[in-house]
């Protein structure tokens, strides 16, 4: 089975305050507070007796943001060294405690059931077979738990994007294939989950994105005029 490298997101989370690039610090707390606000709308539970675990956390500004505004008890997994570094060092900024842990997303540390709420962004399409890491957080989530699962829609001009900076050989994250809303559901539910929630999302313009995404945006926002299902997230929220 195909997978992104360890070695091309350590690139990525070294390049953190480079403007326009995607570990930038200020367009990624943006980003941030965008997946927080849906999270709110779609009333998840979120506060001190609730354990959850980012898996793919990245440079840790969801998580950390996570355990400073509700309280959570936050975990974090990533399998990239400099992004854990990051996490470990941002939760320290803030005076928050999350527990990190080098792994793959394939073999995690954790024991059966252990998780209330699994959020998993931007992980899953790494895979050629993305059921593989979604079946592993089943194991991991506890009966009646939550699992946010959001990849990059099929239906964007995003895959336009990754198609010619691919042919460019400016692609910096390694394999990813694209799934519609309809596809992750389909992983979930035959991972075991039930889904309660299937969501194509238009992504607003963060400050410092690249040109680039300033014209992915404005497609994608036409497109979805005509077609209800186009936008730049899949999303769904599923229950064990
Ligand atoms: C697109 S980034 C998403 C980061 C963050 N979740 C977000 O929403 O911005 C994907 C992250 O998943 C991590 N990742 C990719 N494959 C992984 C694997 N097999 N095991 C653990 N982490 C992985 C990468 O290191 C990277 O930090």
């Amino acid at each position: 089975m195909k997978q992104s490298t360890v070695s091309s997101w350590d690139k990525v989370w070294q390049q953190n305050e480079k403007i326009g690039s995607y570990g930038c610090s200020i367009r990624r707390y943006a980003a941030t507070k965008f997946k927080i606000y849906l999270y709110q709308k779609w009333g998840v539970e979120l506060n001190n007796k609730v354990k959850v675990l980012e898996a793919g956390c990245g440079e840790g500004s969801l998580i950390v943001e996570l355990v400073k505004s509700f309280n959570v008890q936050g975990h974090a997994l990533d399998f990239s060294p400099q992004a854990i570094k990051r996490t470990e060092e941002l939760a320290i900024e803030n005076s928050v405690n999350v527990r990190c842990e080098e792994a793959n997303i394939l073999a995690t540390p954790y024991k059966d059931n252990t998780f209330d709420v699994i959020i998993s962004n931007g992980v899953i399409e790494h895979f050629t077979n993305p059921k593989e890491p979604t079946q592993e957080m089943f194991r991991i989530l506890k009966p009646g738990g939550k699992l946010l699962l959001m990849v990059p829609n099929t239906y964007s001009y995003g895959v336009i994007d990754r198609l010619w900076q691919t042919l460019k050989g400016e692609w910096p994250f390694g394999y990813q294939k694209e799934i519609s809303p309809s596809g992750l559901k389909k992983i979930a539910l035959s991972s075991g989950f039930a889904v309660e929630r299937v969501e194509s999302i238009l992504r607003p313009n963060f400050p410092q994105d690249r040109e680039q995404m300033t014209r992915i945006v404005k497609h994608d926002n036409f497109y979805r005029k005509l077609f209800p299902k186009w936008g730049f997230f899949s999303w769904i929220v599923a229950v064990k």
